[in-house]
């Protein structure tokens, strides 16, 4: 929630702070805003909105000239999207950017207040440009002093990048729980809450741990520690590619990651299988170190819950042991039955979401051993996990995720099959036969991506609809949460899923003439079942879109429209049964006219409870 970033170069900073934060406006879009040094004095410029009017604003106003500043584009939190809450905020000789949230913001402000102190906005953060700017009066305008001091008195999460009036030039920053790197380039430094927005400059950074200060200037940059000594740091390379976080011809950013899956799901999966069997001792996890669990819990959110779901069903059938899937913001306030011997599996794509760190500490602090499976390098969850396994999606820039669900899955199923093998569920020819299927659902991905015009008359037939039902049974209502999710968070129709067995009990009544039903049916042994269900809702005139064996000929009462699939074995359909729903979705967005890579309201990461 929220991005920020920094510059200090020879380049014209407002320009390379607009660049970064197009590339982090996934992280929200209610304002953006930057300030320079323009003339040895701060300029800032804001609006609110999408950078798209900041960028506007300048054009009317002038663009603040200069080789420093910082940048912010805004998921509002404290007071509403407007002008006079968008960041940079700024307290005397302080401007400053912030991601997170300072939880005791209230009881500073009064603080702040009894001094005679004025604020211009409803946010937390103008409360920590006040603050800062109190030390650094105190101390006598020592900014790192200043900044130690209110670094103390802050609760909750914060990213900052700070800039003080006297100190024309340099950029100062910290991060407590939200993320920040430290780009290095030749001649020129960068903060950024996100790799990807300092990729066309520089692939070095430094990884800023919490309570650390970075102060880049023209000269050099440098890292200190709450006791302000200076510390080294080891310089890490980013292994992503520039044009990774360019749209690369595509039309939107979720299009072009669901058309990356198959790349993504050989990039993950290759260096974790050896000899045809899986091998996860890359990431420092054995088959001893995986048997003897008495119990498996996986929490998420969102999307990243659903790829826990189908893990469940998985891990299950495969390795017979019980699994729970939980929501990352249920988990933690449940008092959940977790302890030793317990496995506590946490997927997360961005590895910064609040609630999924939270429950993670929980989980430890209860004795429970913890797996991370992350996307994000380097993120808070991928660094404080027991074992991790790192999904190679590459940067996910849509909001709505795609690729990294695929991928979380594809190591569900490597984890799964080698959890089996070690526990002796399943025997070595079998593992070797699943595994085998796993390295061919790139290929199967290829040939359903063909046929994206399919998915494109489907969606024709949806976007007059006022609401929507997915359905499935097993796995497939595993799948049909995905879809429905996927569809009503960019195309903004209203969708429900529903195991279709379930759906007599109370739901079959919302079923009116003309409502599309989207039943998915890839799993054999409930065919019959789930046939017999959309029947049901069908006799009540029901519009429905089947997806399933592309063999399989729906006669009139069952589907109106149908997206058929290669045969492939059940347990492993969800991998290729899910482009499908993802390309519905995507195009009945693109159909609405909605802003498909940033649906209104969200944002990617959330970092936020
Ligand atoms: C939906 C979506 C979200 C995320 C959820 C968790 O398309 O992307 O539901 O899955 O916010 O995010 P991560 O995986 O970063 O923890």
């Amino acid at each position: 929630m929220c991005g920020i970033v920094g510059y200090v170069g020879r380049r014209d900073a407002a320009d390379v702070l607009l660049d970064g934060l197009s590339k982090l406006e996934y992280r929200g879009y209610d304002s953006a805003g930057i300030a320079v040094f323009e003339d040895q004095q701060i300029r800032v410029a804001k609006s609110k909105g999408r950078l798209l009017d900041l960028q506007k604003k300048m054009e009317e106003e002038g663009k603040p000239a200069g080789h420093a500043g910082i940048g912010h584009t805004r998921w509002a939190t404290h007071g509403e999207p407007s002008d006079r809450n968008s960041h940079p905020h700024g307290g005397g000789s302080v401007t400053l950017v912030h991601n997170g949230i300072i939880e005791n913001y209230k009881r500073l402000k009064e603080f702040l207040l009894s001094q005679g102190r004025v604020f211009e906005s409803d946010t937390d953060t103008e409360v920590v440009a006040q603050l800062l700017d109190y030390y650094y009066e105190a101390n006598n305008g020592n900014p790192i002093d200043a900044i130690i001091k209110t670094s103390r008195e802050l609760e909750g999460s914060y990213a900052l990048g700070v800039v003080f009036a006297d100190f024309p030039d340099m950029v100062f920053a910290l991060r407590k729980e939200s993320p920040l790197i430290v780009g290095i380039g030749e001649g020129e430094s960068f903060i950024a809450s996100d790799v990807t927005a300092i990729l066309k400059y520089t692939k070095q950074y430094y990884l800023l741990e919490p309570g650390e200060i970075a102060v880049l200037s023209h000269r050099e940059t440098k890292i200190y520690d709450q006791h302000y000594q200076k510390i080294e740091k080891e310089l890490k390379t980013a292994d992503w590619d520039v044009s990774a976080a360019e749209k690369g011809g595509y039309e939107h950013f979720m299009l072009k990651e669901i058309f990356e899956q198959p790349t993504a799901i050989k990039t993950t999966i290759a260096p974790r299988i050896t000899d045809g069997l899986p091998d996860l001792s890359e990431c420092g996890i054995t088959p001893e170190r995986l048997t003897g669990f008495r119990r498996i819990h996986v929490v998420a959110c969102g999307t990243a819950m659903h790829a826990g779901m189908v893990g469940k069903y998985v891990i299950e059938r495969l390795a017979k042991v019980p699994v729970n899937v939980d929501i990352a913001s249920e988990f933690r306030y449940r008092d959940p039955l977790v302890g030793k011997g317990d496995l506590v599996i946490v997927i997360s794509q961005s590895g910064e979401t609040a609630d999924s760190l939270a429950a993670m500490r929980l989980a430890k602090s209860l004795g429970a051993e913890t797996l991370a499976i992350v996307n994000a390098k380097g993120s808070s969850i991928a660094r404080e996990a027991d074992m991790l396994i790192y999904t190679h999606a590459g940067p996910e820039i849509a909001v709505a995720s795609t690729k990294a669900y695929m991928v979380q899955i594809a190591v569900m199923y490597l984890f799964a099959f080698e959890l089996a093998l070690a526990n002796g569920s399943v025997d070595e020819a079998e593992c070797r036969r699943l595994t085998g299927l796993l390295q061919e659902t790139p290929a199967l991905i290829e040939s359903i991506l063909a046929h994206k015009d399919r998915a494109q008359q489907i969606a024709n037939e949806l976007i007059t609809a006022d609401s929507l039902l997915y359905i499935g049974r097993g796995l497939d209502y595993a799948l049909s949460m995905e879809g429905s999710l996927k569809l009503k968070e960019i195309s903004y129709i209203h969708s429900e899923s529903y195991a279709a067995g379930e759906l007599k009990h109370g739901t079959i009544s919302l079923i009116t003439e003309n409502m599309p039903v989207i039943a998915v049916a890839t799993q054999k042994r409930l065919f019959d079942k789930t046939v017999s269900n959309i029947k049901e809702v069908k006799a009540r005139g029901a519009k429905v879109v089947l997806v399933c064996d592309e063999a399989y000929v729906p006669e009139k009462d069952v589907a109106d429209l149908k997206f058929g699939l290669p045969e492939f074995d059940d347990l492993l359909s969800p991998m290729p049964a899910v482009v499908p729903l993802q390309l519905i979705a995507y195009y009945t967005a693109v159909l609405k006219g909605t802003d498909v890579d940033k649906p209104r309201n969200l944002a990617k990461s959330v970092t936020v409870e």
